[in-house]
């Protein structure tokens, strides 16, 4: 997925304004060694910074690391694959929001996580959960259909057991779960269910022609009319997964 970092910060930035809440789960201390997986432009990376932490923040998307390093020239930022990314130091804490979702080889960047952490050091991320933007999904599904083509999903939303279930099985303890809809106004008040399909899902049309991408995109976005625009905004259904695990050591786990 190529990103455009400035039209994310124009128009999306609602999805690093949330993460805001979710630096209270981690609640950074002065000094502590974070890695913020999955960056992005970097905001919260730099909030990190600021309350202290010795911060890196890593993304595969060498657009959005430049963006990052543009605004945020005093923190350090790496472009690096979160399935295979090694570092020279390890971490009190790894941080992520709003990125896991995209990654479907979900055992191995759990593993990259669990070898950066130091033991005791925890993990703290939200990504979509299961449901998330089902709405969205649905619509294009039927519309793709319709034109005869398939819908492939992409993106991972897991429900509360099963990811939990999956941290376990990496050695991390699950201390905190959270799993909540967060109804979300879209920035584009005429076209905001065809402008967030552009920006996240553009990997959804590979194989379709231009032309039946337009059709598409209104047809799905006509479909959620009723049920999705109200007093003038868009909104979509995103179902959050927050969590906060650490790491533990094998032997810990042995049943007394
Ligand atoms: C999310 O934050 O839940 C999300 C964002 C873009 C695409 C899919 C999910």
């Amino acid at each position: 997925m190529a990103w455009n970092a400035e039209l994310y910060k124009e128009k999306h930035a609602f999805v690093f304004q949330y993460g805001n809440s979710l630096v209270e789960w981690l609640e950074p201390k002065e000094g502590e060694k974070i890695l913020d997986l999955g960056c992005g432009t970097g905001e919260l990376t730099a909030q990190l910074a600021a309350a202290g932490a010795q911060v890196i923040g890593l993304d595969s998307s060498a657009a959005m690391i430049a963006s990052a390093k543009n605004h945020f020239p005093d923190v350090k930022f790496v472009v690096a694959d979160a399935t295979s990314f090694t570092l020279p130091e390890k971490f009190d804490a790894v941080f992520s929001s709003a990125v896991l979702h995209w990654i479907r080889q979900k055992e191995k960047v759990l593993d990259r996580i669990y070898q950066h952490l130091v033991p005791g050091g925890r993990l703290v991320l939200e990504m979509g959960g299961k449901g998330n933007v089902d709405d969205i999904i649905g619509a294009l599904d039927k519309a793709m259909q319709k034109h005869g083509y398939t819908y492939k999903p992409i993106w991972y939303f897991p429900s509360v057991g099963e990811y939990t279930s999956l941290l376990e099985e990496y050695d991390f303890r699950v201390n905190q779960v959270q799993y909540f809809d967060r109804e979300t106004e879209l920035a584009d008040p005429e076209n905001g269910i065809i402008e967030w399909i552009r920006m996240f899902g553009d990997h959804i049309f590979e194989e379709v022609p231009a032309a039946d991408q337009e059709i598409i995109l209104q047809e799905a976005q006509e479909s959620l009319r009723a049920t999705n625009f109200r007093n003038g905004k868009w909104y979509t259904k995103y179902v959050r997964l927050r969590i906060k695990a650490e790491r533990i050591e094998p032997a810990e786990e042995k049943d007394l």
